[in-house]
């Protein structure tokens, strides 16, 4: 029998063609899956993707010829993208999880019965990929040289994608060794769904209106089609790392999170691991890579977004970035704002989606610089001056950049092992209730902390921004299983482990807000490092708190605002603990706890009982 990899139409051009060298040695499952795949989708040639420079300017130098990419003349080895206007953000409402039973997707997810979704796709995958090349893209999730590598292989029709994987995760040769080898690894089959005829002209960014996002957890299988957009179709990232990846953890007893890992040493040299959730567009990788506004601090950066966490032999818990690139949100971004990911991505290699194009061939966006340029070409392609009425870039626009570029990457991002986790943060965007910093009573508390998480939305999904959401763990769009199972594992995960080496857990704000002028009570971004630094004095039993009805928080002068200039009671408001807004609060969390429904530990009902008596 051929390998599906020789099946390839006649016409397809030599250097495309990247038939494996050693056949005999090729996973025989994921030959299989291949040839599934392209006899069900068409394509008119095969191409595994190898993660080679030759490749990366191969792929690029398609996309610029199709219109697709713009190079950039200003910036090295970059690429500005406009995606269609349809297709720029996370869809939600057509993300399922396809557990066997409809119980394990839980009351948060879209669910559909496996079978029933396979049958709808594969009619929608017959076909698609025709007139076009199906690239097999293998990719590892974290490093090789992990005890337990994860590995993934994504089949996908679109060039866009195989590029954004090379720079997004470890790609091409050697994870496919890996996979020949016999590791286990995750199918994911991507389509575009945009099939193209003979004579037909390809349009710049091919997406289809129908789309699916789904999920096959008791298979580690993910399904996607019709989308070009980030997380929707860059399979490994929030498919893969998080939803499967969660799955996975529930089964083995560790933590696939939606985090950051950042370094933070003291002036006194002591170092601090700290993960920190926060929902999208909510400041994560400006947090990541933060500049210490107090003196002698240091901030180093292992990842921006998603945090595997799994106990060590020492009993710690020891996390690791499963990704290879930065794909932040590129509104807000800017040298007064996030300088290191203005270095990061200065250096090149980065592709900038959905954002504005200056007349010098760069790149522009709102926030990047306090002054925007004079003229700019819009992320429509439409002329754009800062008269125009419409910003120059989607409010959810990315660039997508290699992590190792990263002025400030801690070495330790390079390891195999990850680091051992000091802090545990989760965040949220609430402009009332929520105080600044709230330290948790214990684990069972700060799992409570994280359940009960609460945001208003962003760009970064479609649907209405700016509207108070539930946002567990930050993962309320991520967890692949039911939510209250999910619950129950952050319990048991805290009650397996040695209570003094477990992480301690803390809750902020950073976008509290003056209820008489609706200013932000709390400046933010560099500042938020005399927060971190009260959270590690905490661990180090050096900074008090004062112990209020929902959690210990900065007891008054323990806060270091040196220097800080902050306007009349703005730190007092910012800190307090209004006992009426917590009230307002309770029927909101009871209610959400009644949407989670049987799955919730009973646990967390008493931690909101507690919490009740205590504000009285
Ligand atoms: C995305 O939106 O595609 C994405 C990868 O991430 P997030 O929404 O968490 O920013
Ligand atoms: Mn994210
Ligand atoms: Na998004």
């Amino acid at each position: 029998e051929q390998p599906a990899a020789e099946q390839s139409a006649p016409e397809q051009s030599a250097p495309e063609q990247s038939a494996p060298s050693s056949r005999a040695s090729y996973d025989p499952e994921l030959l299989a899956w291949v040839r599934e795949v392209a006899a069900l989708t068409t394509p008119d040639r095969i191409v595994f993707a190898d993660g080679s420079d030759e490749e990366w300017t191969r792929i690029t130098d398609k996309l610029v010829d199709a219109g697709t990419f713009t190079r950039l003349e200003k910036k090295p080895n970059s690429f500005h993208c406009a995606s269609d206007p349809t297709d720029v953000a996370r869809v939600e409402d057509r993300t399922f999880i396809c557990s066997l039973d409809e119980k394990d997707a839980g009351p948060t997810n879209n669910w559909m019965d496996p079978a029933e979704m396979k049958a709808t796709m594969t009619e929608l995958y017959r076909g698609s990929m025709r007139g076009r090349t199906m690239y097999v893209v293998p990719f590892c999730m974290g490093p090789y040289d992990a005890a337990n590598p994860m590995l993934g292989v994504e089949i996908t029709d679109s060039e866009y994608v195989v590029a954004s994987m090379r720079v997004m995760t470890r790609m091409g040769a050697r994870a496919l060794e890996l996979i020949n080898g016999g590791a286990r690894w995750v199918k994911a089959l991507h389509s575009i769904g945009a099939p193209l005829e003979p004579t037909e002209r390809d349009v710049a960014w091919p997406c289809n209106d129908t789309k699916y996002i789904s999920h096959f957890p008791e298979e580690r299988m993910i399904w996607s089609f019709g989308s070009g957009y980030g997380g929707n179709a860059l399979l490994g990232k929030k498919c893969y790392s998080l939803r499967i990846a969660s799955a996975i953890a529930h089964d083995e007893g560790w933590l696939a999170e939606h985090m950051l890992i950042l370094k933070l040493t003291s002036p006194q040299h002591t170092t601090h691991y700290i993960a920190a959730a926060f929902p999208s567009a909510c400041g994560k990788t400006n947090l990541a890579m933060l500049e210490p506004t107090i003196p002698g601090w240091k901030v180093e950066t292992l990842g921006d977004d998603i945090a595997w966490m799994k106990f060590g032999d020492d009993g710690r818990l020891y996390a690791v970035n499963p990704e290879y690139g930065l794909f932040g949100v590129a509104p807000g971004t800017g040298w007064g704002t996030n300088p290191n990911a203005m270095r990061t991505i200065e250096q090149g290699n980065s592709v900038f989606t959905n954002v504005a194009l200056t007349d010098d061939g760069d790149v522009w966006w709102e926030g990047m610089t306090d002054q925007p340029p004079a003229h700019l070409t819009d992320w429509h392609g439409k002329d754009w001056t800062p008269e125009s009425e419409t910003p120059s870039s989607h409010p959810n626009s990315r660039f997508c950049t290699p992590i190792a570029q990263c002025p400030i990457i801690a070495d330790e991002y390079f390891g195999p092992t990850g680091v051992p986790i000091s802090a545990i943060i989760f965040g949220g965007r609430r402009r009332d209730t929520i105080p600044l910093v709230t330290e948790s009573r214990d684990w069972q508390h700060g799992v409570f902390m994280g359940a009960t998480l609460s945001s208003e939305t962003t760009a970064a999904a479609t649907g209405k921004v700016g509207v108070v959401r539930r946002d567990p763990m930050a993962m309320l769009p991520f967890i692949g299983y039911n939510a209250g199972d999910y619950f129950a594992h952050w319990i048991n995960v805290g009650k397996g482990a040695d209570a003094s080496k477990l992480p301690k857990i803390f809750y902020v704000n950073w976008f509290r807000r003056d209820s008489a002028d609706g200013s932000f009570l709390w400046p933010g971004f560099g500042e938020n490092s005399r927060v971190l630094k009260w959270i590690i004095d905490r661990l180090d039993g050096q900074a008090a708190a004062e112990q209020t009805p929902i959690g210990h928080i900065p007891a008054a002068g323990a806060l270091d605002v040196d220097g800080l200039e902050l306007t009349g009671d703005a730190l007092a408001k910012a800190l307090a603990v209004d006992a009426d807004e917590w009230r307002a609060e309770l029927p909101l969390i009871e209610q959400w706890f009644d949407t989670i429904g049987d799955a919730l530990p009973s646990s967390l009902r008493d931690e909101l009982e507690l919490l009740r008596q205590r504000l009285g």
